[in-house]
């Protein structure tokens, strides 16, 4: 409670404020393309509007028309601002997105200062620890109750999460499989990869810079999103784990909210497995086809699927990539 009224007293709510958004903006997107912007109403931090918008500029064409992967990825952000604001010792409300405003992901009230709780704090925590991981994983099971934690990360947001296990294992990496051969054979895809993915000499604030991009299964088993291959660059080739531990992130509909709703889970999933010193490859190739994506869905029992993900204990730590400055985020 203290830390919380001695910021706002003190006329430090500017700081408060810049260093929660920051913590927004440190949220996974589809290809670090970061489409999120704030709009931030109020000065101080308690009683403040912060508007969560879509910059549709950013929406990759190609992969990514209907904007849906561009809704998860602002979702994500959404969470990590609110587990931020919490942090700070802040309550928010979150407001369903209005339909007059379609580019609108989530409107967060904060209300007055409490105490905050230890779960915010170590949330907030893993934060700035959170990589996207794609190398080789130890060759070893997540134990029963930290799956079961991820599952209730998900619940938490009214999502499901499904652990594939091995009868399913091989139907799933065989639709990725395909969905990845099909993208690697799109000259359009390579094209707006190859835009987002950063030759080394360049220092850019967005986009997959070259540290980042992984290798590749030896035996072309686990098809993780080559991204090198749009500007041709060699992809070594390594051993992964033999029975990667598949997990499938599932929202009761399809709307925009629920795209909002799986970013939302999504971040929280993976800041709770953070917590767990486990990492995670987010693998949506099979999820930007529609046919394919149809297979893994249940519109009658309300389940739709929105992402594969791979989780595991990582053998060696993911590199972090870069994000833009705070004032290029502000509305
Ligand atoms: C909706 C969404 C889909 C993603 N799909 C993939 C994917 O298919 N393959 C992959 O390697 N990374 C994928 N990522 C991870 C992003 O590339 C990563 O979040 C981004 O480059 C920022 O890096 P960071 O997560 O290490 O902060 C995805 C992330 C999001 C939010």
């Amino acid at each position: 409670m203290r830390k919380a009224e001695e910021l706002t007293t003190n006329n430090r709510s500017g700081d408060v404020l810049s260093a929660c958004l920051r913590a927004a903006a440190a949220a996974p997107s589809i290809h670090n393309t970061q489409p999120w912007l704030f709009r931030v109403h109020g000065r101080q931090v308690s009683g403040a509007v912060i508007e969560v918008r879509v910059d549709r500029s950013r929406r990759l064409e190609v992969l990514d028309p209907d904007g849906r992967e561009m809704f998860v990825s602002v979702g994500a952000a959404v969470f990590n601002l609110r587990v931020a604001l919490a942090a700070a010792g802040f309550e928010t409300a979150v407001y369903r997105t209005p339909e007059n405003d379609l580019d609108i992901a989530a409107r967060i009230t904060v209300g007055d200062a409490e105490a905050p709780s230890g779960a915010a704090l170590s949330l907030h925590a893993a934060i700035a620890r959170r990589h996207t991981n794609r190398r080789p994983f130890a060759d070893r099971r997540i134990p029963f109750g930290t799956m079961e934690e991820l599952r209730g990360a998900a619940t938490a947001e009214r999502a499901s999460l499904l652990d594939v296990g091995p009868d399913l294992r091989g139907a799933v990496l065989s639709l990725t499989r395909t969905a990845e051969k099909r993208m690697r054979s799109d000259p359009a895809y390579l094209r707006e990869l190859a835009a987002w993915t950063n030759p080394s000499s360049v220092g850019r604030a967005d986009g997959l810079p070259q540290h980042v991009l992984g290798p590749r299964d030896k035996d072309a088993s686990l098809p993780l999103r080559d991204l090198g291959i749009g500007l041709g660059l060699p992809t070594a080739q390594v051993e992964f784990e033999p029975d990667p531990t598949l997990v499938l992130l599932y929202t009761p509909d399809d709307t925009r909210g629920d795209w909002v709703r799986a970013g939302k889970a999504l971040q929280r999933i993976w800041l709770t497995a953070t917590v767990r010193r486990l990492a995670l490859t987010p693998m949506s190739q099979l999820t930007e086809i529609a046919a394919l994506r149809d297979l893994l869905s249940d519109s009658g029992t309300r389940y739709v699927a929105q992402m594969v993900m791979r989780i595991g204990y990582p053998l060696s730590p993911a590199l972090p990539t870069p994000r833009r400055p705070l004032p290029d985020l502000l509305v």
